[in-house]
């Protein structure tokens, strides 16, 4: 009786509460009540500022996780790095910041535009599993503009429309499709004129270079930060300023990097990249370019921070820093390549196997390169493995929405095409470092051929 007579009055209230909606909509707008009230509803939840959202969350809280280790729950239940992320590293990992200056630092960081550059140079999306570096970035930098310079970007757009509908508008609608244009940007850089002359031409990997060049570039253009579409963000870039990341004691990688816009030292990357290019040595034009060029630019701060020994020698100890080098941050490789390539096991082991791993990562990783090569289009991803775990929690909407997918392995016959062309060539890594030819700005660089393997 009770019961009848509570729903009786929800029952009324509720009509009541239409009915005045209706009208005050009608009265002041004259537009469709209906599709404004459901579209303030679209709204709903609130922005997600965090890695989660409810559902994923309660997914997960559902399993029994009492006899989980320490770092595999905080992977999963943070806490999260509320802002900056290297004042959260341990004390023992150093970031190198040559001649740091506060003030300029701060200015320096503030002038990094809020947006993050992708860049997929292939016709057709070979796998969704790049949209998952898209959705945890965009999740992550609730902030950031997340830019996808795309070579087709109607099948692009095409591939992202699942995920766009499947997930809150405060994420989806700051992910934008460009085109990607290499005269556009290649222009007024000294990139235009090693493009115009075709030298990129003569390459085995001729998309794999340009893209090389693209993103020094698009960074000199229009600054901000830069990631492969094989990262997925764990944390927040926030603070990161002018960085560059290192893949291991010897080499810094190019995957990721930020820069504000006309930075000398991304001018000096793209001078580096044409005066040595060399379409036929593997990763020549990408991580050993920005390695070279570190090393030329701050061999100062170079032989500081790459003490491989073998690489000491080739550096004269008195040549200073460029001014460029400045309040340059190079980070460890821990923070976007806590994975080094040579274990390429971890990413399919059981996740909880690597539960100290998971937690560092928490605390101390703005990203996750896993890889493309060494985890290719065909290949199996375990959901309780630990990449798909990594997935699961960092962009819980593309794992819903491709999940057989993500699971089973797909794009084999882009892989098939691509191995054909001799393209997936596993063998040329790892690869030749030169050290560079005299560098006109600095004095006193002592130069000497290094032929051997790193
Ligand atoms: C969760 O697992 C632990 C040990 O693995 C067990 O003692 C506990 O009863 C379980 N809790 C639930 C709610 O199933
Ligand atoms: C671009 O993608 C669309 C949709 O997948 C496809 O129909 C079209 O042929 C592609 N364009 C080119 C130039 O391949
Ligand atoms: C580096 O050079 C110095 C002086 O030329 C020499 O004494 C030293 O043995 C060299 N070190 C290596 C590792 O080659």
């Amino acid at each position: 009786m009770m019961r009848c007579r509570y729903l009786t009055r929800v029952f009324w209230l509720l009509l009541l509460f239409t009915f005045l909606s209706l009208s005050i909509s009608l009265a002041f707008q004259g537009a469709s009540p209906l599709s404004q009230i459901l579209s303030s509803l679209q709204n709903y939840p609130p922005p997600i500022t965090d890695a989660w959202d409810s559902t994923s969350l309660e997914t997960l809280k559902s399993q029994n996780l009492s006899h989980i280790p320490q770092g595999c729950r905080s992977f999963l239940f943070g806490p999260w790095t509320p802002t900056n992320i290297l004042s959260s590293l341990p004390k023992s990992v150093q970031i190198h910041t040559p001649n740091s200056d506060p003030t300029v630092m701060s200015q320096l960081s503030l002038s990094v535009p809020s947006v993050i550059s992708y860049l997929h140079y292939n016709e057709h999306l070979s796998t969704h599993r790049y949209l998952c570096s898209i959705e945890s970035a965009a999740r992550h930098n609730p902030n950031h503009l997340i830019v996808i310079h795309a070579k087709n970007v109607t099948d692009f757009e095409e591939q992202l429309k699942v995920w766009r509908k499947g997930i809150v508008r405060s994420v989806e609608e700051r992910v934008k499709v460009v085109e990607l244009d290499y005269g556009k940007y290649f222009r007024e850089t000294p990139l235009w004129e090693w493009y115009q002359q075709g030298k990129h031409l003569k390459s085995r990997w001729v998309e794999q270079n340009l893209g090389n060049g693209y993103r020094l570039a698009l960074l000199w253009h229009k600054g901000g930060a830069y990631m492969d579409l094989d990262i997925i963000n764990i944390n927040r870039l926030d603070g990161l300023g002018r960085m560059l990341a290192k893949e291991d004691s010897g080499k810094i990688n190019n995957a990721a990097l930020q820069f504000p816009p006309k930075d000398a030292f991304v001018w000096d990357l793209m001078e580096e990249f044409v005066r040595k290019f060399n379409g036929m040595i593997w990763a020549n034009n990408g991580p050993v370019a920005v390695t070279r060029t570190f090393r030329a630019t701050c061999p100062a701060s170079s032989l500081l921070l790459m003490q491989s020994p073998k690489n000491k020698n080739n550096t004269d100890p008195n040549a200073p820093d460029a001014p460029e080098c400045t309040n340059l941050k190079i980070l460890p490789s821990s923070v976007f390549y806590p994975i080094h390539f040579l274990r390429k096991g971890t990413f399919t082991d059981p996740w909880q196997k690597h539960c100290k791993l998971l937690g560092r990562m928490q605390s101390g990783s703005v990203g996750l390169h896993w890889w493309h090569k060494l985890v290719p289009d065909g290949t199996r991803i375990p959901r309780e493995g630990f990449l798909g775990k990594v997935m699961e929690v960092h962009c819980p909407n593309v794992v819903r929405d491709y999940e057989g997918e993500l699971k089973e392995g797909d794009g084999v016959k882009e892989r098939e095409k691509e191995k054909e062309k001799g393209k997936m060539d596993l063998g040329k890594e790892p690869v030749v470092i030169r050290v560079p030819a005299q560098r006109p700005k600095v004095v006193k660089v002592v130069v000497k051929q290094d032929q051997r393997k790193v």
